[in-house]
């Protein structure tokens, strides 16, 4: 039987990227990637003339994406493995889109660490560039008053099918403009 990874990276994670606002040739930060299934899909979009950075603390999860990238024969990932520090290395005003999905919630983050990754992912995002927020484990309306208290406007709430945790579910993200 197809596993719900499966079907997400076969028939559903595209459309739901393409529904959240990504495009050929742009630079999109996933930022705590995990082992990619956002990551795979939005360098299909993408195509080869942009390009995905793939951030992670975890050396496990970025082996197991870069496996996944292999089979797909994706050549427009980088694999950013980091030690968990909240400095981005990537320039100012440098992606077009940045996925931050079920990372910040408190497993992870305090208050203050949100805070300050917030203002560095809003540093690497252009004027306008587009942050999308999944707020999994988190309060759905303090996320968003935390968000736009940083600066980022939010231009809509989307209901989708998405892919939490290797299983399908039915749940809200938050996207956001970054001024
Ligand atoms: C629950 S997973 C979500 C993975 C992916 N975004 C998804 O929705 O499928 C959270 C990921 O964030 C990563 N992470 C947590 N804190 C991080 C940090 N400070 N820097 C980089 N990655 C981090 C973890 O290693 C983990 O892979």
């Amino acid at each position: 039987m197809e596993s719900d990874v499966d079907r997400w990276l076969k028939d559903l994670a595209v459309p739901f990227l393409k529904r959240v606002g990504i495009q050929p040739k742009q630079r999109i930060l996933d930022f705590g990637c995990g082992p990619g299934f956002y990551t795979v899909p939005a360098a299909r979009i993408v195509g080869k003339r942009g390009r995905v950075f793939a951030l992670d603390k975890s050396a496990k999860v970025l082996r197991e994406l870069e496996q996944r990238a292999k089979i797909e024969s994706l050549s427009n990932i980088e694999i950013l493995l980091t030690s968990g520090q909240l400095v981005i290395p990537l320039d100012d005003d440098s992606v077009n889109v940045c996925l931050l999905y079920d990372v910040i919630h408190s497993h992870y983050f305090t208050h203050q660490r949100r805070i300050t990754i917030l203002r560095e992912i809003q540093r690497v995002l252009k004027s306008g560039g587009l942050l999308s927020f999944y707020p999994s484990h988190m309060n759905f309306d303090t996320s968003k008053e935390l968000l736009e208290s940083i600066g980022f406007e939010c231009i809509g709430t989307m209901q989708a099918t998405l892919l939490h945790y290797y299983s399908l579910k039915e749940d809200r993200i938050l996207n956001f403009v970054s001024s």
